[in-house]
């Protein structure tokens, strides 16, 4: 039932979160362990990238380039996202964050994005590329616009996960056994992916990237970390 679900919503869903969408994501973006999961993401950009140039494809209410920003003071970041209610979300957050002369938001669709080439030092996007009608397509535009040497480093929800997985990763939380089960009923039905379809996507001779590696299950939510270089 669920995988129907899934294939319906893959099909018919927008590629971006329309408004009122944007606002009871925003609320579930403001939640602890998301929180906790957009912290452990900016920690291990800032542990790399002390400077440089930062895309955040995909980048809804904008809370990782400020987590970025925060941890990272020589960096400037931009998120993009192709939902014009979502970068008005994320302008106002950086505001109130004080990091607005750090931090950018614009509108742009990541199928064509108006970068020239070799814009970024790094690029990276949480929870997006399920929504991306033409993932391969995306990633290739994220090769234009890196640097030489540069990586990329995305981030989504796996469908392929047991519910106990789920269940041990936000068990700490409060309320997490009910998070939980809404969590693993709304990934099997729309946010995610498997790794097999990452895989399939890595592999396919269009994609640019040929250098990749996969990590799986380190942050506090069960994510698929794909790292991409551009060599
Ligand atoms: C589930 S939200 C994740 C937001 C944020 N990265 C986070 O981790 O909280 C996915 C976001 O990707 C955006 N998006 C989907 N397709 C896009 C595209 N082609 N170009 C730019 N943004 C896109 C959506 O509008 C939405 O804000």
């Amino acid at each position: 039932m669920l995988e129907r679900i899934h294939k319906f919503l893959e099909e018919y869903a927008p590629e971006g979160i329309p408004f009122p969408g944007t606002r009871s994501y925003t609320l579930f973006a403001k939640s602890r362990f998301m929180r906790d999961f957009y912290r452990q993401v900016a920690s291990e950009v800032a542990v790399e990238f002390r400077q440089g140039k930062i895309l955040d494809v995909g980048t809804g209410p904008g809370y990782l380039p400020i987590e970025i920003a925060r941890l990272a003071p020589g960096v400037e970041v931009i998120g993009i996202d192709i939902s014009s209610d979502m970068v008005k979300i994320a302008r106002r957050n950086a505001e109130k964050a004080n990091l607005s002369s750090r931090v950018k938001f614009m509108v742009e669709d990541a199928n064509k994005m108006s970068f020239e080439d070799s814009s970024f030092d790094l690029i990276v996007s949480t929870g997006s590329l399920h929504h991306w009608k033409k993932p391969l397509h995306v990633i290739n535009e994220i090769y234009r616009v890196l640097k030489d040497g540069g990586q990329a480093w995305i981030y989504d929800l796996r469908r392929d996960v047991s519910e106990n997985v789920i269940v041990k990763k936000l068990g700490e939380y409060k309320y997490g056994k009910m998070i939980s089960l809404i969590l693993y009923n709304a990934v099997k039905a729309h946010s995610s992916i498997t790794l097999h379809e990452v895989l399939n996507m890595l592999e396919d001779e269009e994609n640019r990237f040929k250098q990749y590696r996969i990590e799986e299950n380190r942050h506090s939510y069960p994510v698929l970390k794909i790292r991409l270089l551009k060599s």
